[in-house]
C-alpha cells in the first residue's frame, strides 16, 4: 500500500461531526441526498455517522454504504469508540460498501483519561491495540484517532499511534479536539510524530481540527504543510460546537495555491495536476444542499460560498474589477459552480425539464416526491413569473424535510394590524390522524401563530432562533423561515419556504416540532450519545 500519496485525501465529515451541530439533525432521505452530493463532488472518504449511536444513524450508514459505496465511489466510513460492540455495529453497516473503512477513536489526553474513561495510560495502550485488531479482524482499512490528541502527552501519544499501527491503522487521524492549538503548533505536532512514531510510514497521517479559535483551516494546512496527506472536513464548516475545517475552504486554498503547496508534497511548483479529487465545480451547489438541508445557514461573508464572497461593494472595488477581475478577485466564482442565479424555469416548464434541473441541481426524488414537487412549483409559477434555482432548492428542501410528518399543518390564519390584537388560528392533523384546532393571542401574528401551534402539539419548547430571509429579490419572492428551538438540552431545527411568511414560520415551526416529537417516540436515548461520550 502506498502510505504516503501524492496528493490530498478529503474526508468528508459533514454526516457525522456536521450533524453534531445543534439542531442540524437530519433526517433519511437528507442523509441520502447529502451522500450522494458529496460523492458527485469527488471526496474520498464519507464519514456517514456513527452506527452504534442510534438505530437511525445505523440504518443511515448502512443506506449510503448500499448505495454510494459503490464500486469507484467513495470510501464509506462509519464511527465506533474503542469498544467491541461499536465496532461490530460499524462494521455490519459497512457490510455492503464496495470500500468500507472503521474509525476507532481513543481518548490519550490527562485530562480525558482521569475524568471521561477513567483509565490508566497502560490500559489505553492495550485498549488501542486491542480494538484496532479487533476492527482489522473485519476491514482492512482502519483509521485510528487519539481523540484530544493536541493536549496529549506527546510520548505517550507517539506510543499510541505506535501501538495502532502496529495492530493495523492504515490512517492515524490526530485530532485537535477542542480547537486549541495554533497553526505552528499543528505543524509541529504532525512533524513530532513523524520523527518519533518509528513505524509512521505505515499508514498515512490526517488531522481534524476544530475550529473554536477560528483556526480549523490553518491548522490543517499546516499540517499538510508538516507531512499530513488526509484532512477531516465539513461542508460549511458544519459539526460540534463552532465546526469544523471547512471542506471548501482547504479544497480552494490548495486549488487557488497550489503552487505554493506543491513543493510540500514533492512536486514542482509549477505542476498543474490537481492536489484533490474534488470537482470545485460541484462546491456551491453543495454548500447550498447542507445549508438547506441541515437548516445551518451560511453567514453572509463566509469564506468561498457565502453570499458576498464575490460581491465587489467599494467604488475603487468595482472600478478595478471592471477593467480586469484580477485586480480584486483570486478565484473566478464559476469554478466553484456559482452561477448568476439566472431565470431557468417558468410557467410553461414541462415535468421533464423540471425534474432534471433538480438531477443537476442534486436532488434525485421518487415519483412521489417528484409528483409532490412539481405540484408545489406549479403553485409557485402561477404566482411568481420567474423561477431561479434557489426557488427551486427553496421548494425541495421544504419538501425534503417535511419527513417525518408526524403533525401536518393544514390551516393557518392570523389577523393582526396596528390597532388589532394578532390573533391566530391553526389546524394540525395528529399523528394519529386526528384533527385539532386551536388558537391564540399573541405580540406579533408569528408568536400567535407559534402560541396556537403549542397548545395542539403541547411539548414544552423554547424558541432559541427565528430568521426570515427572501430567496430571491423581488415583491413576490419567496421567504424562506429557518428556526431553532430547544427542548431539555437538545435543539431542533425547522425550515420551510413558501411566497406567505406567516405560512412559512408556521411551517417552519411544525417541522422543529416534528424532529422533536420524532425523538421523544423513538425515546430515543441512545441517539443522544455524541461521538464525545465515551463511558
Ligand atoms: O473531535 C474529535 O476528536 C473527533 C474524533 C472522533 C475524530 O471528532
Amino acid at each position: 500500500m502506498n502510505t504516503q500519496p501524492d496528493r490530498i485525501i478529503i474526508f468528508d465529515t459533514t454526516l457525522r461531526d456536521g450533524e453534531q451541530s445543534p439542531g442540524a439533525t437530519l433526517n433519511m432521505d437528507e442523509k441520502l441526498t447529502i451522500a450522494r452530493q458529496l460523492s458527485r463532488l469527488g471526496v474520498d472518504v464519507i464519514e456517514a455517522g456513527f452506527p452504534c449511536s442510534s438505530q437511525g444513524d445505523f440504518e443511515a450508514v448502512r443506506q449510503i454504504a448500499e448505495t454510494v459505496g459503490v464500486e469507484g465511489g467513495p470510501t464509506i466510513c462509519g464511527l465506533a469508540r474503542a469498544k467491541k460492540a461499536d465496532i461490530e455495529t460499524a462494521a455490519e453497516a459497512l457490510k455492503s460498501a464496495a470500500s468500507a473503512r472503521i474509525h476507532v477513536f481513543l481518548s490519550t489526553s490527562d485530562i480525558h483519561l482521569e475524568y471521561q474513561l477513567k483509565k490508566s495510560k497502560s490500559e489505553v495502550l492495550d485498549m488501542a491495540e486491542e480494538m484496532v485488531a479487533h476492527a482489522k479482524s473485519f476491514l482492512d482499512n482502519i483509521e485510528f484517532s487519539p481523540m484530544d490528541a493536541s493536549r496529549s502527552d506527546s510520548e505517550f501519544l507517539y506510543q499510541v499511534i505506535e501501538r495502532a499501527i502496529a495492530a493495523g491503522a492504515t490512517t492515524v487521524n490526530i485530532p485537535d479536539t477542542v480547537g486549541y492549538n495554533t497553526p505552528q503548533e499543528m505543524g509541529a505536532l504532525i512533524s513530532g510524530i513523524r520523527e518519533n512514531v518509528p513505524n509512521i510510514n505505515q499508514a498515512i497521517i490526517s488531522v481534524h481540527t476544530q475550529n473554536d479559535l477560528g483556526l480549523a483551516t490553518p491548522n490543517a494546512l499546516a499540517a499538510l504543510e508538516s507531512g499530513a496527506r488526509q484532512v477531516e472536513c465539513t461542508i460549511n464548516g458544519i459539526g460540534e460546537r463552532a465546526g469544523n475545517a471547512a471542506l471548501e475552504e482547504l479544497v480552494m486554498a490548495l486549488h487557488v495555491r497550489r503552487q505554493y503547496f506543491n513543493p510540500f508534497l514533492g512536486r514542482s511548483r509549477e505542476s498543474e495536476e490537481p492536489l484533490t479529487r474534488i470537482d470545485t465545480r460541484e462546491i456551491y451547489k453543495s454548500s447550498r444542499l447542507v445549508s438547506n438541508l441541515s437548516g445551518m445557514m451560511v453567514q453572509p461573508n463566509k469564506a468561498i460560498v457565502g453570499t458576498n464572497a464575490f460581491a465587489h461593494e467599494s467604488g475603487i472595488h468595482q472600478d478595478g474589477v471592471l477593467k480586469n477581475r484580477q485586480t480584486y478577485e483570486i478565484m473566478d466564482a464559476t469554478s466553484i459552480g456559482w452561477t448568476n442565479n439566472q431565470i431557468i424555469l417558468g410557467k410553461h416548464s414541462g415535468r421533464n425539464a423540471f425534474n432534471s434541473r433538480l438531477q443537476e441541481l442534486g436532488y434525485e426524488l421518487s415519483e412521489t416526491e417528484l409528483n409532490k414537487a412539481f405540484l408545489r412549483f406549479k403553485e409557485l409559477a402561477d404566482k411568481k413569473k420567474e423561477i431561479t434555482d434557489w426557488d427551486l432548492e427553496a421548494i425541495l428542501s421544504d419538501e425534503i424535510q417535511q419527513a417525518p410528518e408526524l403533525f401536518r399543518l393544514e390551516l393557518v390564519q392570523v389577523s393582526c394590524g396596528d390597532s388589532a390584537r394578532p390573533t391566530a388560528t391553526v389546524t394540525l392533523r395528529t399523528p394519529e390522524g386526528e384533527e385539532l384546532s386551536d388558537a391564540a393571542i399573541g405580540t406579533g401574528p408569528v408568536d400567535a401563530v407559534y402560541q396556537a401551534i403549542n397548545r395542539v402539539v403541547n411539548v414544552p419548547n423554547q424558541l432559541i432562533e427565528f430568521s426570515v430571509k427572501s430567496v430571491t429579490a423581488g415583491i413576490d419572492a419567496i421567504g424562506e423561515v429557518t428556526i431553532r428551538l430547544r427542548h431539555e438540552d437538545r435543539v431542533y431545527s425547522g425550515h420551510a419556504a413558501h411566497t406567505d411568511i406567516i405560512v412559512a414560520s408556521a411551517r417552519a415551526y411544525v417541522n422543529a416540532l416534528n424532529h422533536l416529537s420524532a425523538t421523544l417516540r423513538q425515546g430515543n436515548q441512545a441517539s443522544n450519545l455524541s461521538a464525545h461520550q465515551q463511558n
